[in-house]
Formats: C-alpha cells, sequence, structure tokens
C-alpha cells in the first residue's frame, strides 16, 4: 500500500475540556491517520497551557516523532497545517452560565444551544469562529477547518451566509452518541455496524431508516425500546444508572420516550426535548444550579485535575483521562478528506435540495459521503408537515440571529426571540433580550 501523507493538525480552543481526549484519540488512530505535527491555538494562554502541558508529556511518551507545540499567537498556530479541529467558547463557562440563568429567571429553557441562551452564545461565537476562518485562509489556504464550536446551527448559517467559499465542514457528537445507544440496544458492538437515514436541523432532527449492512430493517426494534424507555440502554436500566453518565444526562436520554411518542414512526434527537416539552424542563431545573455549574464542578474540575497529575508525576502513565465518541468521529472526518475514504456521516450543510420541500439555504443536518473535496449529501427527499412546520420556524430563528449579528439589529434579535418556540410571548422576550445584552456587552456587536 502507498504511504499515506502525513498530517498537520492545529487544534483551536486548545485549553478546551476536550482537547485531551482529541489528543488521545489521534495517537490512538496513528496507523490510518499519520501525524507529523500537532499544535494547539488558544487566546486564554494560561488554559490552554495546563492542557497543553500535560498534552506534551503524553505525546512524547507515545509518538515521541511528532512535533508539538502550543501559543496564542495566530500566524505561528495557522502556518502549515492541514486540519484545523475547533472548538472555541467565548465567554467560558461563566457566559454559558448566565445563557441559561437568565432565560429561566423569566420561567424559560436555560440551555447551551437551545432557545435564548443558544441564541446569546451564538452571538458571542459567530465572531469566534469567523476570525479563525480568517486565520486559516490567512495562513493555510489549503486548510480545512471541521468545527464544533457551538451552537453549530447558528455558526453554520453564519459561515454559510458569511463565508461562503471557506472550507469549513460543521459537526455535531449528539447523533453519534445516540447511535452508540442504539447499537447498544440492538446489542451490536459498533454504530459502524448500520447505516442510517437521519434529517434535521442540528440539535433539531430525526431518524427515518436504520439497516444493518444486509438490509435488514433495525427500526422496529429500536422503536419498541426507545416508546418505552428512550434511549437508555438495557444494562443502564438494569443497573438503575450508569456511574459515567450524570443524572441531567440520563434524564434526557429518558425523556426521548415521550419526545419520540409525537411521531413514532421516527426516532428524535435528544435535544427536541427543550422545543416540544419546554414547559417540562424549566420545571425541573434549578435556577441557581444549571448544567454550566455542573460541568464546572465536574467535568472542567476532572480534566484539569487529571492534567495537573500528569504534569507534576512528569508522566501520563495511570492517567484518566479518556478518548470518546466525541473524539472518534472528527477524526473519523479528517482521516475522510485526507485519503478519500468515502465514509458515511452526518454533518451539517447547505440543504441545496436534499431536503427537496425544505428551504434550500438552510444548514441542515443529513448525511453525507465524505470525498477529499468534502462532503456530497445524500438526498433525504420530501419531509412530513410536522416536522417542516417545526423546522420552517426554528430556521428561521437561526436566520434572524445571523443577520441580527451582521446588522447589529435589536428588532431582529427580539424577533428571533420571540419566534423560538421555547419562549411563550414577545413582551417575555424582549425582557430576556434587554438582560442578555447588559451582559453581553464585552462580547456581543453593539444593537441599535
Ligand atoms: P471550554 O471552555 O473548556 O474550552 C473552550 C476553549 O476555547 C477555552 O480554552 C477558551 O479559552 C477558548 N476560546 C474561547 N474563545 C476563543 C477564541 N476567540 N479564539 C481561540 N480560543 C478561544 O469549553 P468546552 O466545554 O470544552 O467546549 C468547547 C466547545 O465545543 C464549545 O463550543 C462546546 O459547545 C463545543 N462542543 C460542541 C459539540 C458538538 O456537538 N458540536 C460537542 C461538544 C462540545
Ligand atoms: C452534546 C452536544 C454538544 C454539547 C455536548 C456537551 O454532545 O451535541 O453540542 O456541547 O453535548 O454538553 P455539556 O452540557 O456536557 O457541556
Ligand atoms: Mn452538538
Amino acid at each position: 500500500m502507498q504511504k499515506l501523507k502525513e498530517q498537520s493538525i492545529l487544534v483551536a480552543g486548545g485549553g478546551s475540556t476536550f482537547t485531551p481526549g482529541i489528543v488521545l484519540m489521534l495517537l490512538d488512530n496513528l496507523d490510518t491517520f499519520p501525524i507529523r505535527q500537532i499544535k494547539f491555538y488558544d487566546n486564554n494562554e494560561e488554559r490552554q497551557e495546563k492542557v497543553a502541558k500535560a498534552c506534551e508529556i503524553l505525546i512524547k511518551e507515545r509518538a515521541p516523532q511528532i512535533k508539538f507545540a502550543y501559543t496564542t499567537d495566530p500566524e505561528t498556530a495557522f502556518t502549515d497545517v492541514d486540519f484545523v479541529m475547533a472548538h472555541i467558547r467565548v465567554g467560558l463557562y461563566a457566559m454559558r452560565e448566565k445563557d441559561e440563568k437568565i432565560p429561566l429567571k423569566y420561567g424559560v429553557i436555560g440551555q447551551e444551544t437551545c432557545g435564548p441562551g443558544g441564541i446569546a452564545y451564538g452571538m458571542r461565537s459567530i465572531g469566534g469562529v469567523l476570525e479563525l476562518i480568517d486565520y486559516m485562509e490567512k495562513y493555510s489556504p489549503n486548510a480545512w477547518m471541521l468545527n464544533y464550536s457551538n451552537p453549530a446551527a447558528i455558526v453554520a448559517e453564519a459561515t454559510r451566509k458569511l463565508k461562503p467559499n471557506s472550507k469549513i465542514i460543521n459537526i455535531c457528537d449528539m447523533p453519534v452518541g445516540i447511535e452508540h445507544r442504539m447499537a447498544e440496544i440492538l446489542g451490536l458492538d459498533s454504530r459502524k455496524d448500520f447505516v442510517v437515514r437521519y434529517y434535521g436541523l442540528n440539535h433539531y432532527g430525526w431518524w427515518t431508516d436504520i439497516r444493518d449492512h444486509d438490509g435488514n430493517d433495525l427500526m422496529p426494534k429500536l422503536i419498541e425500546h426507545v416508546s418505552q424507555y428512550g434511549y437508555i440502554t438495557p444494562s443502564e436500566i438494569s443497573n438503575h444508572g450508569n456511574e459515567n453518565v450524570e443524572e441531567s444526562w440520563m434524564h434526557t436520554f429518558g425523556k426521548a420516550k415521550d419526545v419520540q411518542a409525537l411521531d413514532p414512526t421516527t426516532l428524535p434527537n435528544t435535544y427536541l426535548k427543550y422545543y416540544l416539552f419546554s414547559q417540562d424542563e424549566v420545571e425541573i431545573a434549578d435556577p441557581n444550579y444549571t448544567r454550566a455549574n455542573e460541568v464546572m464542578d465536574h467535568r472542567e474540575k476532572i480534566v484539569f485535575q487529571e492534567c495537573n497529575k500528569v504534569v507534576k508525576a512528569g508522566t501520563a502513565k495511570g492517567q484518566n483521562l479518556e478518548a470518546d465518541d466525541h473524539a472518534s468521529y472528527i477524526v473519523d472526518l479528517a482521516r475522510a478528506i485526507a485519503y478519500n475514504t468515502r465514509e458515511r456521516m452526518l454533518l451539517i450543510v447547505p440543504n441545496n435540495g436534499s431536503i427537496n420541500n425544505f428551504d434550500s439555504t438552510a444548514m441542515v443536518e443529513i448525511p453525507c459521503i465524505v470525498t477529499s473535496n468534502g462532503p456530497e449529501p445524500l438526498v433525504m427527499g420530501e419531509i412530513p408537515r410536522f416536522q417542516k412546520g417545526m423546522m420552517e420556524q426554528q430556521v428561521a430563528v437561526e436566520k434572524l440571529v445571523v443577520e441580527a449579528w451582521e446588522e447589529g439589529s435589536y428588532q431582529k434579535l427580539w424577533q428571533a426571540i420571540t419566534l423560538s418556540k421555547t419562549v411563550p410571548n414577545a413582551r417575555i422576550a424582549k425582557q430576556i433580550l434587554d438582560d442578555l445584552i447588559e451582559a453581553n456587552k464585552d462580547f456581543w456587536p453593539e444593537l441599535k
């Protein structure tokens, strides 16, 4: 076999809690995705250094031939790069906490990517991600950006509209995580044992067909399970939980049962609960302790503690950092582009007729064949009135947010929040917006 070309990877958002997982996954896959260089870039020197010092040790022990560097200088970071794996959080968890708590004050969902919180985060993220694209195009014009930075739906619409020719692919790991659970429910080893048809917007979609490689229909068995237990797996049912999955995520996987009942012929993305059962979610939320607090107390603490331990011990042996589905998905995507594997993957791409009764300019999440030229979207055909109605409302929200950011328009952002299915009326939308403006004055463009 021909020797595979070695890649140069830049992780943008080097200080992310997901960075060690991605590095571990890259190191686990060197036989099919060889690497000559890994670099980190972040605009927060101190935060990035804590993660980078541990990863430096990890890389030196596992693959000393790989060059490693970390920097806050865009030119050093973005020069001589094949792939930018981006996962930035503009405003850090402190701002996520405000995104979640402000709407809850008014009895509205407080969530990282859905409803007013997601809109607020979108208004911060757009500028950050566009800046990364500018750096990439200036210093490594042939590189691809694989972007996890949330809210992916709004970021994707912004990049479609404002950087139409850029080589960015926006992705989400939620379908991957759910498919991992589906494999467990079916008693299969891997989600790669089946092929799916799926359509929607990011954090807003439905599986319509799932078959094994012999063409056997796996939907009936999955529907039977999900309509009773949601995406809680058989082992979690018998063990009454899972010590590796926080209670709030277990609730989300269980709630998919109620969401699935709205259209019993399909299987839903878990995030639809925020739109279809908003009130239920508000009722169980603690306005003083939201998911941001949970992440700061758990994932963020654990990742930084583990990195600290590696640095103190001078070795990564015996460390507890781990790679997961999230990391494997972005590596699969990079490999598909680098070596033209033609892997079938769910990606966020311009609709362009794939869903033929839906806005061709919408950014939709659908299966694509990934080649060296990027994604080739597959045709998902006509969608039913229920999903179409929901998606039209939500895509209008996402487009209005991008227009509001571009034009500095208070009016359009008020319309966007009002139109979100999570918000009961325009008066409450305005109150939330005014609080969000105050909280985000260091991050948002000025609105008039
Ligand atoms: P985090 O706060 O731990 O890490 C984000 C890093 O980005 C921080 O180190 C921060 O300093 C850096 N950063 C912020 N603004 C920047 C900028 N303008 N330029 C360069 N660096 C910048 O956050 P996290 O929880 O690890 O999540 C990272 C991102 O990945 C978030 O946007 C999160 O929502 C997203 N995410 C997306 C998916 C998905 O399905 N698409 C899945 C998981 C995480
Ligand atoms: C899912 C979603 C992501 C989200 C992630 C982490 O995987 O697809 O978009 O960022 O969960 O959420 P958390 O609340 O754990 O930070
Ligand atoms: Mn996601």
